[in-house]
């Protein structure tokens, strides 16, 4: 499963789902994808009988197929838009902290306990295979501020085949302990570039691993330095990645600590932080002007409502981001969230919109297509990737997972999974293929998540899956 063996051709048969639009899935119940040797798809067949889809592509009589097992179907990988790989061991652990008090009693220490190498292997490997079982194929990442461990998380992501985005944390204020904190501006921009070179020599071409700029957000940064990486992203055209607007105390602190700033977008904004490539996180109590800057400048959103929920910071108003156009992917924001799980966060997100509509009315609440295609076609968007991942069509790259329906084994206490069945959902063989995927989103998980592939290559497979 290293990133670096060959693939095979391959067709992939049985049901597919994707997203069509923001308000539609495509559903195919009976599909063939064919994906190249590079991973890319080739063709896309619907209805089509597995004898047929063969003789119509004669060239592909010697690829490899695999079948959907059970009641299953592909669906697209997902796109986590925004997590932190140090703060997994933190999981769960939050008590009744908001956002600043939970940065110093919880965060700081865990992450400064990081620059183990021989901790974070564990820890980062844990966390990167523990986001694949959860078929997230795509992931940006904050590491902490230590340049050797954070190159150690793109190492480990590159070997398993796992899309992402590594952000060595710049971090000069005093917000932060003495020993966990850059020393000056040089050296908080030196790290930076030392791990940008690092990350973009192990990977080239950026296909699987990329570097991201990553100012923590404002409090925990002097303007000096948020202008020295705004210089920096520039000059070396890399992605930027921050926290904006979560909590009220936060944007508080940002209003005395950058007196002369508009709002706290503006602050970014005056550091040539907002571009096209950068992504926002949590973004709960935007101003209006605030709204107009991230849109004029292209930034992206990364909607993180489990950790908004959890550290009691707000609920997002996406009915109307997405209305103004803005585009918006989701982030676990592990430990913030406390689940390494898309899939989990989907649910997430039409609770909280659900929170939205009980004041707003109906119009607030997100359905399951929409945030389905919130963690599949808007995180490529915010990732850099539209067009490449996120859906199943000629020229995409196959970056998808098997999603495996059934039931729990009875009075059994083997693994369960196989063959046909698909723990954490039952299914009762009436449901239509739209219900299937309802009783998915609302009450699936890991163990649903049979096996993921990123370009065509094999990164995950549940214990006792054949594929
Ligand atoms: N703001 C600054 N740092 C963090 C962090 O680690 N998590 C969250 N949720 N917000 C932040
Ligand atoms: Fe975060």
């Amino acid at each position: 499963m290293a990133a670096s063996a060959a693939i095979s051709k391959t067709i992939y048969f049985g049901s597919f789902v994707h997203s069509k639009t923001l308000t539609e899935l495509d559903i195919c119940e009976k599909g063939a994808i064919g994906v190249d040797e590079e991973g890319v798809i080739r063709f896309v067949e619907r209805d089509s009988e597995v004898e047929n889809v063969l003789e119509k592509y004669g060239e592909w009589k010697d690829a490899k197929v695999v079948r959907i097992k059970g009641n299953g179907f592909f669906f697209p990988g997902f796109i986590d838009t925004h997590t932190h790989a140090p703060q997994h061991p933190n999981t769960g652990l939050f008590g009744k902290t908001t956002l600043l008090d939970w940065l110093q009693k919880y965060t700081f220490p865990m992450e400064s306990s990081l620059s183990s190498l021989p901790l974070a292997t564990r820890v980062y490997s844990n966390f990167v295979s523990r986001t694949l079982s959860h078929g997230t194929t795509t992931c940006a990442y904050y590491a902490t501020i230590h340049v050797p461990t954070t190159n150690l998380l793109a190492d480990i992501c590159l070997a398993r085949g796992q899309r992402a985005l590594v952000g060595r944390v710049c971090m000069d204020s005093d917000l932060s302990p003495s020993t966990y904190r850059d020393a000056s501006v040089d050296s908080a921009i030196a790290s930076s570039k030392s791990s940008i070179s690092y990350i973009r020599s192990i990977d080239p071409s950026g296909s699987i691993v990329r570097p991201i700029i990553t100012p923590r957000f404002a409090p925990s940064c002097t303007p000096a330095c948020l202008s020295a990486l705004g210089a920096l992203a520039a000059e070396t055209d890399t992605f930027i990645q921050t926290h904006v607007s979560e909590n009220a105390s936060e944007i508080a602190l940002v209003a005395s600590l950058f007196p002369d700033s508009k709002s706290y977008t503006h602050v970014y904004s005056t550091a040539n932080l907002l571009s096209p490539k950068t992504i926002l996180a949590h973004a709960v109590h935007l101003s209006a002007p605030e709204l107009a800057l991230v849109k004029s400048a292209g930034a992206k959103i990364s909607h993180c409502p489990a950790s908004n929920t959890a550290i009691t910071s707000g609920v997002a108003p996406i009915r109307s981001y997405l209305e103004q156009g803005l585009s918006v992917g989701l982030g676990t924001d592990v430990s913030g969230g406390f689940s390494p799980s898309i899939l989990e966060e989907c649910r997430q997100a039409i609770w909280a919109s659900r929170f939205r509509a009980m004041n707003e009315g109906d119009e607030a609440k997100l359905s399951t297509e929409e945030v389905l295609y919130l963690a599949t076609r808007g995180g490529a968007d915010v990732v850099g990737l539209k067009g490449r991942v996120g859906g199943f069509e000629v020229g995409m790259e196959f970056d998808a997972q098997m999603v495996c329906l059934g039931a729990v084994e009875e009075g059994g206490c083997g693994d369960g999974l196989f063959e046909g069945a698909g723990g954490a959902v039952d299914v009762f063989g009436w449901e239509d293929m739209q219900e299937r995927v309802e009783k998915w989103v609302y009450s699936g998980d890991d163990r649903n998540c049979a096996a993921v592939w990123v370009r065509g290559r094999l990164v995950h497979r549940r214990k006792g899956v054949e594929v």
